[in-house]
């Protein structure tokens, strides 16, 4: 699959390296390549960078891996025409640092971060998912629980959701909890709000939950 992943920090760069990996034809947008490639931290991956709408407009599917407070305006630079029948994996968490730790959901209750892109990009298909775990354990399930820890994808269109259950079981995924709509990204945002207490107590972001039912 041609993926497109909007952003460059560390979730960005370990979802295009696993996905690369995994043999997509992976690319990263960001706002100016120039500086990005400059940076250690991108110097050693291989993985093309590209200006935003450039990186998108030849995907099947594009990654909202930015910062959620301003996802909206990073998808805007990415332009709606590139988006447009896009399956569109929004990981991000609209989580406002502003007041310190823990952070404060910027977006919550009756909307989510999720809506907000969809409404925001119509033609997009949105699907939440992979924003419950650390950018590592995305990756690599098997590091946690002998693999068995649970994530949960939310979305409208279910040919999207579909597109996405796939990617997540490239990438380890087995125990993949399917929300019908787009409105439970609620929920699944508003998780942070037990996931960052739990990172404070355990001192680690490598954790994960186990739904049994
Ligand atoms: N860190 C984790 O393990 C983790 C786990 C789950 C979910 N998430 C969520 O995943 C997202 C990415 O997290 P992260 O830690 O990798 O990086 P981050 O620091 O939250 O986001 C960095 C990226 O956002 C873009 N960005 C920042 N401000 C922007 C603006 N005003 N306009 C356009 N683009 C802007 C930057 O793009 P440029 O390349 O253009 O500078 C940069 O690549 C976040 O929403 C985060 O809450 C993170």
């Amino acid at each position: 699959m041609r993926i497109a992943i909007i952003g460059t920090g560390v979730v960005g760069r370990t979802l295009a390296g696993a996905l690369q990996r995994l043999g997509h034809d992976v690319v990263v947008g960001t706002r100016n390549p120039t500086e990005t490639a400059g940076r250690e931290e991108w110097a050693a991956a291989h993985v093309p960078l590209r200006a935003l709408g450039m990186a998108a407009a030849g995907a099947d599917l594009v990654v909202n891996a930015t910062n959620g407070l301003a996802s909206v305006a990073a998808l805007g630079q990415v332009g709606s025409e590139h988006l447009a029948g896009k399956v569109l994996l929004d990981v991000a968490n609209p989580l406002d640092f502003s007041q310190g730790f823990p952070p404060t959901l910027g977006i919550k209750d009756t909307d989510s971060l999720a809506e907000q892109i969809q409404r925001a990009f119509p033609e997009a298909r949105v699907v939440k998912a992979l924003n419950t775990v650390t950018a590592s354990v995305m990756v690599n399930p098997a590091a946690l629980g002998d693999g068995d820890t649970t994530i949960f994808a939310a979305g409208d269109d279910p040919e999207a959701l579909q597109t996405v259950v796939g990617v997540l079981r490239e990438l380890g995924w087995q125990d993949i909890v399917e929300l019908d709509g787009l409105h439970n990204a609620r929920g699944l945002e508003m998780w942070m709000g037990l996931w960052v207490r739990l990172m404070g107590a355990l001192g680690k972001p490598d954790f994960n939950v186990k739904l049994v039912r």
